[in-house]
């Protein structure tokens, strides 16, 4: 049967919300107001981005993450997280957000936030290399300098750079698959970390956070090629989609790919001329092909490059993307528990009308 109920949910709006929410033609995303752009040209950390967006003010970031080991090693950067952060509520005793007070919750959410990225670090540092010792993860000035120092040893400070202007540019991006999720477990009245947990899930899938594993390969093919056209096109004719390429929300440039360029050129990111080629071939590729639809690079594909300048490996790109969303997910969750409603929408049923047992096929096989 058929229906005019928006596939994707697309252009519905289901709450209001005082965090964010991504300007579909201005192409400007303010967090609280303050556009990112600024946030990342200005070297804002990541622990104060995480204290706008969930505190609504500066002056309160993150604290620094408590000595605790991951508890599961399961190979996989991404699903260690998750896990770990699925067993850390009952590990830590979090209550049920429906039973805590808001100054609670918000304390739960950034321990467990802390904690995301110690797991991240901890899970790529693996089991082979010895963990970097206590005193040394202390001396770390922020939290984005103490993530990497708990995965590397010292970093070099222009990664701790660029991982930071990922994690702000990222940080969050209003009603997105992810933070839905994490809402919905919220309205529940979940603990916050089981909230998370379940957005990591959300955010997994190469749709939403997989994208900017997906794209280097691409500027591997443009680097050996020297044709970056027929990159995109080859992919185009066999139906493929180009990663990093495309979104819901915007149909002008995505701001957080213009801002994460800027930073790739001024780190003169090695493959910055490979991805800046792609871009220009796939923007008039897309303007060809689909004039209907304004398709441009959105924010995994200069994370991908930025990530790759960082030496971080492409398996651990998805638990990147983690990292900093969690900020997001963590404002979302205490806006949903102060709103106080259980998130449970009505679908249109559209199967078969009524009808015995028999009716149904199979009957004589059970
Ligand atoms: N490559 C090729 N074609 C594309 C692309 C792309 N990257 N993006 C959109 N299109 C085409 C689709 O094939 C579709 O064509 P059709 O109308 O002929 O069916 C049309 O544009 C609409 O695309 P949808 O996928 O329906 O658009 P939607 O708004 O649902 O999806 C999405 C947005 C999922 C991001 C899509 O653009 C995409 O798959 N991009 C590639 C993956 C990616 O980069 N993901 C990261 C997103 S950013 C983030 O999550 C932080």
């Amino acid at each position: 049967m058929a229906s005019d109920i928006p596939g994707g949910l697309e252009g519905v709006v289901a709450f209001t919300t005082e965090i964010a929410e991504p300007d579909r033609d201005g192409g400007v995303l303010r967090y609280r107001g303050v556009d990112v752009a600024d946030l990342v040209r200005n070297h804002v950390t990541y622990s104060e981005v995480w204290g706008l967006l969930v505190d609504g003010e500066w002056g309160n970031p993150l604290p620094a993450a408590e000595p605790f080991p991951l508890p599961i090693h399961s190979g996989d950067v991404r699903v260690d997280a998750q896990a770990g952060l699925a067993m850390l509520g009952p590990l830590w005793g979090f209550e049920p957000l429906l039973d805590i007070d808001d100054a609670t919750a918000r304390e739960n959410l950034a321990r467990a936030s802390v904690m995301t990225l110690s797991f991240v670090a901890q899970s790529a540092r693996g089991l082979e290399r010895p963990a970097v010792p206590q005193h040394i993860i202390d001396r770390s000035p922020t939290v984005t300098h103490r993530f990497m120092t708990r995965w590397h040893g010292e970093p070099d400070p222009d990664h701790v750079r660029a991982i930071d202007a990922y994690w702000v540019a990222a940080a969050e991006h209003g009603l997105n698959t992810s933070t839905l999720t994490a809402r919905v477990i919220a309205s529940t009245g979940a603990d916050a970390s089981t909230a998370l947990s379940g957005a990591v899930g959300a955010l997994s899938g190469p749709l939403h956070g997989g994208a900017p594993s997906r794209v280097l390969p691409m500027l591997d093919e443009v680097e050996r090629t020297d044709d970056p056209r027929s990159v995109v096109t080859a992919r185009l004719d066999r139906g493929e989609k180009i990663m990093g390429f495309g979104h819901r929300v915007y149909r002008a440039e995505d701001p957080r790919a213009a801002v994460l360029r800027e930073v790739a050129r001024d780190l003169d990111a090695p493959r910055y001329e490979a991805a800046a080629a792609l871009e220009r071939e796939a923007n008039q590729v897309f303007a060809e092909r689909r004039p209907d639809r304004a398709i441009s690079t959105n924010v995994e594909f200069w994370a991908a490059v930025i990530l790759d300048y960082a030496n971080v490996p492409v398996r651990m790109m998805p638990a990147m993307f983690t990292c900093a969303r969690t900020a997001g997910w963590c404002a979302h969750v205490l806006e949903q528990k102060r709103s106080n409603k259980l998130i449970r929408p009505s679908a249109q049923y559209t199967g078969p009308a009524a009808r015995r047992p028999d009716e149904v096929p199979g009957w004589d096989t059970i």
